[in-house]
């Protein structure tokens, strides 16, 4: 939906930033920026459960909303609220949330032999029909945002999903997921295929629905070796990003910058920045300096990466981490994207996150007047 039908972006820093322009200064935003450690997501939220958040355009848009009326003026972009789950949803898996535990699967895939998972891979899966919710999300927040600053989408990589389908939840040791995609390699495959055909309809959905710029999670990447990541975790983000812009274009839709996050998957940086994502997210594991160097030598920006945990430091603690960023990705005056190396956890106080964006803007300026 072109642009049209909204009011112009006034503040188009992080899309500038993720084209690889040259920028005043490094835009800022933290992924889970809508959520637990707000006291108003709360007070939306009420006693509705997730999912039904979720569903309702009117209360995923004030919830997205949230961060942004906080921190005005302080950060550059809104993410839907919304979850990557919906698509195992949308497969026909059911998903709860349950409360101070995360989402739950009653029934998880067990074996390529499970009824189950011949469904899964029969059924005709319509993503525009069933997610429409989140379209509707994403039009309602769009108005509602009125140019303020862009707007997210998201969707998770494939094997982060796959994770969730058969382990039934989170997990320690992925028994599940590990007894897959070693000993069910090519049905694992059949299944991640299946999924990454689902994350690009569904994203060039959010797009025309009025996403901006779209990001796609890879949560459990860390959890492969370098040589597992290549085989389940890699080829299926590529996948994303070759067909994307193909099936926008056909739908007669302009292109938007994308993001891969592939937490702990360090050693395939080099890799990542052979894509056609525009932007690599980075979690805390990577030395800013070294990545940078990496991404700039194949022309790409990256996203990172403070540790999330420096949250709970105070402020010596955020400034010495927002300080090591700034030094170490050339001051933010190209190719970086100021956030935190993962979520935002639901025991930060908001204030120490209104601080942590405070200084990315001071020490940025700062640097520049050097
Ligand atoms: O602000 C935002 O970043 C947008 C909203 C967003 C949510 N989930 C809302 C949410 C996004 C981008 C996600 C992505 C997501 N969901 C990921 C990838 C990012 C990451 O953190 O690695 C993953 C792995 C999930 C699956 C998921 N959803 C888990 C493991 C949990 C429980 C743990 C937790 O951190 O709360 C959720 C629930 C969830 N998703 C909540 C929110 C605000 C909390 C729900 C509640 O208890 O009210």
């Amino acid at each position: 939906m072109s642009d049209l039908y909204f009011k112009p972006l006034q503040n188009d820093l992080l899309l500038r930033t993720a084209r690889g322009e040259k920028v005043s200064r490094p835009p800022c935003w933290v992924m889970r920026q809508a959520g637990r450690y707000l006291p108003e997501y709360h007070k939306a939220k009420g006693n509705r459960d997730f999912f039904e958040c979720c569903r309702d355009p009117e209360v995923a848009s004030e919830i997205t909303l949230q961060p942004i009326d906080r921190y005005e003026g302080l950060i550059d972009a809104a993410i839907i609220f919304s979850d990557i789950l919906v698509i195992p949803q949308a497969m026909g898996m059911e998903v709860i949330m349950v409360d101070g535990k995360g989402p739950v699967f009653p029934e998880p895939l067990h074996t390529p032999e499970d009824t189950q998972y011949v469904e899964i891979m029969e059924r005709q899966v319509d993503v525009k029909e069933t997610l429409g919710y989140v379209y509707a999300a994403i039009t309602l927040t769009r108005k509602k945002l009125n140019g303020r600053v862009p707007l997210f989408g998201f969707c998770g990589a494939p094997f982060t999903l796959l994770c969730y389908m058969v382990e039934g939840g989170g997990s320690r040791t992925f028994q599940q997921t590990k007894t897959w995609i070693y000993k069910y390699n090519a049905e694992s495959k059949k299944m991640l295929q299946k999924i990454a055909e689902l994350c690009v309809e569904y994203l060039a959905q959010q797009v025309i629905a009025g996403a901006q710029i779209v990001q796609v999670f890879d949560s459990w990447a860390g959890e492969l070796s370098p040589a597992s990541f290549k085989d389940v975790a890699f080829p299926h983000l590529k996948y994303i990003c070759d067909h994307l812009p193909k099936r926008l274009e056909e739908l007669g839709e302009e292109k938007v910058p994308m993001v891969v996050f592939a937490k702990g998957a360090w050693y395939a940086l080099e890799d990542l920045c052979q894509t056609k994502y525009d932007v690599i997210g980075l979690d805390w594991l990577h030395d800013p300096l070294s990545a940078y160097k990496v991404a700039q030598k194949y022309g790409k920006v990256v996203q990172g990466n403070a540790d999330p945990g420096v949250m709970y430091g105070g402020h010596e603690a955020i400034t010495a981490s927002v300080k090591g960023m700034v030094d170490g990705f050339g001051g933010g005056k190209q190719g970086w994207i100021a956030n935190l190396g993962h979520g935002v956890t639901p025991g930060v106080k908001p204030d120490d996150l209104r601080f942590f964006f405070q200084e990315i803007h001071r020490l940025s300026d700062e640097y520049q007047e050097r």
